[in-house]
């Protein structure tokens, strides 16, 4: 059975400031969804939250970018932006960048991570969702999962997996895509995936099979709006067990708080804390920045699940090294290497401010 799964964010509105979503926000995503899955468009979905991010996690056989899905994405994003407005939470609408539907929800604000595949006799699959951080959190998680044998056992010893995966790698700044095999061509897929603010891994994809074993979003906000409008918090599926890494081996590379750029106004770089769905609740310093993982097995499309894949205790000393982490960058207050270098603080607020003093500088002597 061919199976298409699509992962559709927005941030709609935050509560309270952008540390949460609201209840009746979720409630009327789930209403919106119920009922496209009583008209059979959607064979299964499951609505959840990371942060104040809305996750629409659908299953259907439109295809990826199916445009009656992704209508139905964009309008329930619309119906949540006036629950939102109604409860006048912080940032309604946030990232519904475009006053209309336009075919695709890609390029209007909402990230988008959508696999077609031919459902396994057991379809393990774990979505991750981050919350304020960017597009390119992945690349090292990614990496990690498909190319790393001191994460992935099953590389070298599992035959199904022994040939290695493909990365698509995406240059989102001059629009152009490019794939590397692993194992042999790591030390070139390094040199991009170490840059994550324009480089980012798209898809992975099993070299013997062809089968597509993982796709994130990619979207990046700063760069579709032309100016901050709040972090991009982006999704990723991978597809797990059989000829794909185990649950344990795609769970792994999280227990590094590895980090990734976001935190307070999009600004600074932080250590990615893996939580359970109800402990992603950004606070302090609007943060650290979140990843929640849901599990589920799918069946004939049907969602199974989902299981909280790092409220497990074995997470508990990443979380603990991450408020280390959090502690010891927060003592370097605006400077860098907390705050991000100029470059990217261009898609930040503060060229508005430095724009105002820009008559004070005089030439040195
Ligand atoms: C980061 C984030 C927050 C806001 C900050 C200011 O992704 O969403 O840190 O940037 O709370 O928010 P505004 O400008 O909405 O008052
Ligand atoms: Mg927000
Ligand atoms: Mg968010």
């Amino acid at each position: 059975m061919t199976i298409t799964l699509s992962v559709i964010k927005a941030d709609v509105g935050g509560y309270v400031g952008h540390s949460e979503s609201h209840p009746d926000v979720l409630a009327k995503a789930e209403q919106c969804l119920a009922k496209a899955k009583g008209e059979r468009l959607l064979i299964d979905y499951h609505v959840t939250k990371c942060g104040d991010d809305l996750q629409l996690i659908m299953t259907h056989q439109q295809g990826e970018d199916g445009e009656r899905i992704h209508k139905l994405a964009w309008d329930t994003f619309v119906d949540c932006t006036q629950v939102a407005r109604d409860l006048k939470l912080h940032g309604a609408g946030q990232d519904l960048l475009s006053d209309a539907f336009t075919g695709t929800v890609k390029g209007l604000g909402p990230g988008v991570a959508e696999m077609e595949f031919e459902e396994r006799v057991a379809e393990t699959i774990l979505i991750f969702m981050a919350d304020k951080t960017s597009a390119g959190a992945w690349n090292m998680p990614l990496y990690r999962i498909f190319a790393d044998p001191f994460n992935t056992i099953g590389l070298v010893i599992a035959a199904n997996m022994h040939t290695g995966f493909a990365f698509e790698v995406h240059d989102i700044k001059e629009h152009k895509k490019i794939t590397f095999n692993a194992p042999e061509e790591i030390y070139d897929l390094l040199v991009f995936i170490g840059a994550p603010s324009r480089y980012m891994v798209k898809a992975v994809y099993h070299r013997e099979t062809k089968e597509i074993a993982a796709v994130s979003s990619t979207q990046r906000l700063s760069l579709i709006a032309g100016r901050y409008v709040g972090k991009d918090d982006p999704v990723c599926v991978v597809r797990s067990q059989g000829q794909f890494p185990a649950v344990g081996e795609v769970l792994e590379p999280f227990t590094l708080p590895l980090l990734v750029e976001g935190w307070m106004r999009g600004s600074h770089h932080g250590p990615l804390m893996p939580v359970a769905i109800e402990d992603s609740t950004p606070t302090r310093f609007d943060g650290p920045p979140r990843v929640a993982s849901l599990g589920f097995q799918l069946s004939g499309g049907k969602l199974v699940g989902p299981r909280d894949m790092f409220g497990d205790k074995s997470f508990d000393n990443a979380r603990q090294q991450a408020n280390d982490i959090a502690d010891f960058l927060r003592r370097h207050g605006p400077f860098e290497p907390h705050r991000l270098p100029l470059e990217e603080m261009e898609y930040t607020t503060m060229p508005q401010v430095a724009k105002k003093l820009e008559g004070r500088f005089v030439d040195l002597d």
